[in-house]
Parts: structure tokens; C-alpha cells; sequence
């Protein structure tokens, strides 16, 4: 099993996960991050610092898109392990449906 980052880190990108993450498996796209799932070690400590609560274990059902998601971006985006400003709209962000048209392939700057 793995955590992965799911729909609504989607233009909030808090990046509180990064920090806690004891083996640094956070890539950074230029508006969602994504966990490496086979560097994941499942130790669950991400889950709860997300404010938007974009982490969920891949254990929940519906989430084999997602997970796809993660292992795809994760092979071509930098790494992070530091965390950045969020952006200034990311409040404004949380929450909202259908945000997956909002992604961009294109990758983060990482560390
Ligand atoms: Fe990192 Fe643990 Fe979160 Fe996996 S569950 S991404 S190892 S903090
Ligand atoms: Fe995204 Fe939550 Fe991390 S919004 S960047 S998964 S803290």
C-alpha cells in the first residue's frame, strides 16, 4: 500500500507534507504534489498535516485513478522536501469540485 495525494491539493498546494515525509517521496507539480508510490513507506505521518486533507491511503476505495496519477507524475516532477510559500489563492481553492481539469502537467521547481 502506499498514501496518495488526492483532488483537492489541486491549486491549495499547502505543502505541510513534505516536511514530515521521513523518507523526502513528495515531486512537486506546478500546481498539486504527488507521492512516489514505491518510495512510500506508509507511515501514515502525512495524512493529518494537510490542511486540505488531499492525503488519503490508497486502502480507501475509489482511488485507483488517483494513485495512477501519483505514480505517473512522480516518475517526471522534481523532488521536495522543503516547503514553500502556498499560493495566495489557496484558500480559496479548498474544497472546490472537479478541480482535476485545473491540474498542469507541467512540473514544480522543487528544492
Ligand atoms: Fe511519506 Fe509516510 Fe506520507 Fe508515505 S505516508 S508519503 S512515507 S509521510
Ligand atoms: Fe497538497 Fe496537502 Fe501537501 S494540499 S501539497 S497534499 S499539504
Amino acid at each position: 500500500m502506499t498514501y496518495v495525494v488526492t483532488e483537492n491539493c489541486i491549486n491549495c498546494k499547502y505543502m505541510d507534507c513534505v516536511e514530515v515525509c521521513p523518507v523526502d517521496c513528495f515531486y512537486e507539480g506546478k500546481n498539486m504534489l504527488v507521492i512516489h508510490p514505491d518510495e512510500c513507506i506508509d507511515c501514515g505521518v502525512c495524512e493529518p498535516e494537510c490542511p486540505a486533507e488531499a492525503i488519503k491511503p490508497d486502502t480507501e476505495p475509489g482511488l485507483e485513478n488517483w494513485l495512477n496519477l501519483n505514480a505517473e507524475y512522480a516518475k517526471s516532477w522534481p523532488n521536495i522536501t522543503i516547503k514553500k510559500e502556498a499560493p495566495p489563492d489557496a484558500k480559496d481553492w479548498d474544497g472546490v469540485k472537479d478541480k482535476l481539469q485545473k491540474l498542469s502537467a507541467e512540473p514544480g521547481t522543487g528544492d
